[in-house]
């Protein structure tokens, strides 16, 4: 009901000469199934080349981040119908990364889901708490905020068409991933609150994992019952780790 999804956010990072052969690497070891999807999130001059080296696979083309407005005059900005114009299926709404280096607000990241909504692009929306707000306690508040300002923005019914990624911010790039049981009470805990909206749609709601996945912890965390993939960054740029966790996603799909 779920088919695990990995999906590898490469973030800043690769070149041409990199890509191409990171590209070359992980097409080798993918599946053509239903049981489990595979996605990569190159930067954005590199889409293009990527969507053509894609062509063909299964693998699917996601962007890192969209633009709130749909076009005019908004200088280093890119909207949702170029990325439709790269056959980009997915793109990364919310990342930390954007929350904590770029000031995107809860708001804005609402608009940002919106957005990728209205262009037929599947958002992932991210979500996580500090190594603080852990240890003070209030992880579920902090996230059961950030997804209640997007479900207050965009209703429930935008969740159908929605990936939920839990990516605690301490985890993120640090090598020290949640552990199973962690990061499994916070997926249960995000399921519940979408679920207190409509039950259907939250038992269908892929939510992922993020945060120093590899190939040695992958199998761990999507086994656990409410962890239906993973968000992986540094990982997903080496092909062998990247596709390690990709069969964790592959045999975690047929437990
Ligand atoms: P990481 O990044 O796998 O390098 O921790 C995950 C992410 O930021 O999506």
């Amino acid at each position: 009901m779920r088919p695990p999804l990995i999906a590898g956010n490469w973030k800043m990072n690769g070149s041409l000469a990199t890509i191409r052969t990171l590209v070359a690497e992980i097409k080798q070891g993918v599946v053509s199934t239903p049981a489990a999807e595979m996605a990569v999130f190159p930067p954005f001059p590199y889409l293009s080349g990527v969507a053509h080296l894609l062509s063909g696979t299964c693998i699917k083309l996601g962007a890192q981040n969209l633009a709130t407005e749909s076009g005019g005059a908004y200088t280093g900005e890119v909207s949702g119908t170029m990325l439709n114009d790269y056959n980009c299926a997915f793109v990364i709404i919310g990342h930390s990364e954007r929350r904590s280096l770029y000031g995107e607000t809860d708001a804005v990241v609402a608009q940002k889901f919106a957005r990728a909504l209205s262009c037929k692009l599947t958002p992932i929306l991210c979500v996580g708490e500090t190594l603080q707000e852990r240890e003070a306690g209030v992880t579920e508040q902090v996230i059961g905020r950030q997804i209640d300002a997007v479900l207050t923005h965009c209703g429930i019914a935008a969740f159908a068409n929605a990936v939920i990624a839990y990516e605690p911010v301490w985890a993120i790039g640090t090598g020290r991933n949640a552990t199973p049981e962690q990061a499994q009470a916070v997926h249960a805990a995000v399921r519940t609150q979408v679920g207190e909206h409509d039950p259907g749609l939250a038992a269908a709601l892929r939510i992922l994992y993020g945060g120093s996945m590899k190939g040695s912890n992958a199998r761990e965390l999507l086994t656990m019952p409410d962890i239906d993939g993973g968000l992986v960054g540094g990982a997903s740029l080496v092909a062998d780790e990247f596709l390690t966790i990709y069969r964790a996603g592959l045999a975690a799909a047929e437990i």
